[in-house]
């Protein structure tokens, strides 16, 4: 059978849904079976958040990494400063953590607060440990093609879509927002897999008509219902990235899901989407870093 016959049978029977929880569990159970094996062999993977000030959001955020990274077996502690630190405070707490032999992955949340610089932040932390895939060493090697630490959502994308058997080769793919956390890591990741890609962003000119040409399409803008269930082709890939509050205070996505699930093949929802895989690739980084720090090397 052809891939647009079972594209459109797929249609008729509604989207694939991409349920991030479940396929966000199984990925975390992995990790947690080679978290056992570095206990074993060596010492447990070991994770430190450092979150500074006291923005609601990140505090969430920064709970739910403590508890998942907990359950998968990791040693974890979260740093937390004061709004009101200094750069120099935030620099030394990252320089003490690159010391540290037992921290084999270093994440700082952000945004940082107003006023303080957090590329400068960022570029101090030990390349072996970005287990969040953001310094120039990182970005440089994924550029390139190269081994390294990808930004934990694009890699929860590319992850989604391994699971679900869904390859990007050849694909016509479509990236709406060129940020340095999602669009444009995600752009590398989806060239790396030989899709052309398109890069989208606020200037673009008709970003509908790009949508419509799109075999899959990412979204990561934070525009609630950006996207059209018209500016999907029929049979494309969704997936949404964007969180966003709804008039009604409920979340909503970049995408109109209702609208595109009715043509898409495939589709992430929001919530229970995209948003569960990044925290299960943080801890898969953070695996991948401290194996290869402790000079362990892991199946798979
Ligand atoms: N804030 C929102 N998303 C992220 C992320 O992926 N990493 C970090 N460090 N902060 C974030």
């Amino acid at each position: 059978m052809s891939t647009e016959n079972t594209m459109s049978a797929d249609i008729e029977n509604g989207p694939t849904v991409l349920d991030g929880k479940a396929t966000a569990k199984a990925v975390r159970a992995d990790v947690a079976v080679g978290a056992a094996r570095l206990t074993e062999l060596g010492r447990a993977p070991g994770l430190t958040v450092v979150l500074v000030g006291d923005d609601p959001a990140s505090q969430v955020y920064v709970r739910s990494k403590d508890k998942a990274a907990t359950e998968a077996g990791f040693v974890v502690n979260t740093i937390r400063l004061g709004a009101d630190a200094p750069q120099s405070e935030i620099e030394a707490a990252v320089d003490s953590l690159n010391a540290d032999d037992s921290v084999d992955g270093i994440l700082v949340q952000l945004p940082l607060p107003k006023g303080l610089d957090s590329d400068a932040v960022i570029e101090r932390i030990d390349p072996g440990k970005d287990v969040d895939g953001l310094t120039a060493t990182s970005v440089a090697r994924l550029a390139m093609g190269r081994d390294g630490m990808v930004p934990c959502t694009p890699a929860g994308c590319v992850e989604i879509l391994n699971r679900h058997g869904i390859d990007l080769s050849g694909k016509d793919v479509v990236v709406i927002g060129r940020s340095q956390l999602v669009g444009k890591p995600f752009a590398q990741l989806a060239l790396a897999r030989n899709a052309t890609v398109t890069i989208c962003h606020s200037r673009t000119r008709d970003l509908a008509a790009h949508c419509r040409n799109a075999d899959v399409i990412v979204a990561a803008v934070g525009v609630a219902k950006l996207v059209q269930g018209d500016w999907v082709k029929p049979g494309a890939v969704v997936l949404d990235v964007g969180i966003n509050r709804g008039e009604d205070g409920k979340l909503v996505g970049d995408v109109d899901y209702a609208a595109a699930a009715t043509r898409a093949s495939a589709i992430t929802p929001v919530p229970g989407g995209i948003g569960p895989m990044t925290i299960a690739m943080l801890l898969s980084n953070t695996l991948r870093a401290s194996a290869l720090r402790q000079g362990i090397e892991l199946a798979g």
